[in-house]
């Protein structure tokens, strides 16, 4: 009798960030400031942004193409850093696609790691959340409060010019006043009592100067960014295995589905981050 063994050696690899384009820049930045000697890679997916208004199955179908993508990179684990990819993907992603791989990867979203914290943030129990049309409704954000915090009311407001206006470059336009007063006005009229507001899509801090300025000054803004990179490191201190799987030299890379020129150039101008992209071809 003969026995064989195989012994299969999964190499640590880069931490992939993924988004549908640049907002998840946001979640980035905050990320290697608080992980810097982790190796991440990061995929934009801008030549099919916006994904707020989309069905299910593509919203899916993308999330996954593009994790497949970061996985062929030697990607052990991968954050969605899109909450609409994390509303809409996520859970199928984990369920049925993880299981059937033959190597330790994993897949980790944006919403829960901000469910989590946001009773610790709000001091009376009312939460605005503004997300794009698909997060709203998945109602992601409400089950996912209601299962750390059932005592909190969540009142959410789909803001799907948001999103266009900050990859077509008009954040700090005037048009961007009229639809982010509209929004504001339109959440604190369904409940005037809400001290805190999730920014429940990662573009959308990079509107934060303009909605504080038509916010009272009372209300908290909660952005995603250090939420989702602590919840990393308590997460990589928690999980081991993973955590060896996950390469630390300081390495960094980007990826865009459209055109890098035009991605590095926002980058630059709405970050402040230095980057050196390169296309990726996904058709
Ligand atoms: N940045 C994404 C999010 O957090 C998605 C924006 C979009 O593609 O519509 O929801």
């Amino acid at each position: 009798m003969s026995f064989v063994f195989i012994c299969t050696m999964q190499l640590a690899g880069p931490i992939g960030v993924f988004d549908s384009g640049y907002g998840g820049l946001t979640v980035y930045r905050e990320l290697v400031e608080i992980l810097p000697e982790y190796d991440f890679i990061y995929l934009g997916d801008n030549a099919r942004v916006p994904y707020g208004t989309r069905s299910y199955e593509t919203v899916y179908k993308y999330t996954w193409q593009c994790t497949q993508q970061l996985f062929a990179q030697n990607c052990n684990l991968v954050i969605l850093a899109c909450n609409t990819a994390s509303a809409k993907a996520l859970r199928s992603i984990q369920q049925h696609n993880l299981p059937e791989i033959q190597a330790l990867k994993r897949v980790l979203g944006v919403i829960r790691p901000t469910a989590e914290v946001i009773g610790s943030i709000t001091g009376n129990n009312h939460v605005g959340v503004f997300a794009t049309e698909g997060t709203v409704k998945s109602e992601s954000y409400r089950m996912e409060i209601g299962r750390f915090s059932p005592e909190i009311k969540v009142t959410q407001e789909a803001c799907p010019m948001w999103v266009p206006l900050i990859e077509g470059g008009y954040a700090s336009s005037t048009w961007a006043d009229y639809f982010v007063r509209e929004n504001i006005d339109n959440l604190l009229k369904n409940d005037p009592e809400i001290d805190s507001i999730i920014l429940g899509c990662t573009h959308y801090p990079l509107l934060e100067e303009k909605i504080r300025s038509f916010l009272p000054n009372e209300i908290n803004l909660v952005s995603q960014g250090g939420i989702v990179a602590n919840s990393l490191k308590d997460y990589m201190q928690r999980h081991p295995e993973i955590d060896a799987l996950c390469a630390k030299n300081g390495h960094r890379k980007f990826f865009t589905t459209d055109d890098p020129a035009w991605f590095n150039e926002k980058a630059k101008q709405f970050l402040d981050l230095n980057i050196e992209s390169k296309h990726i071809d996904l058709s």
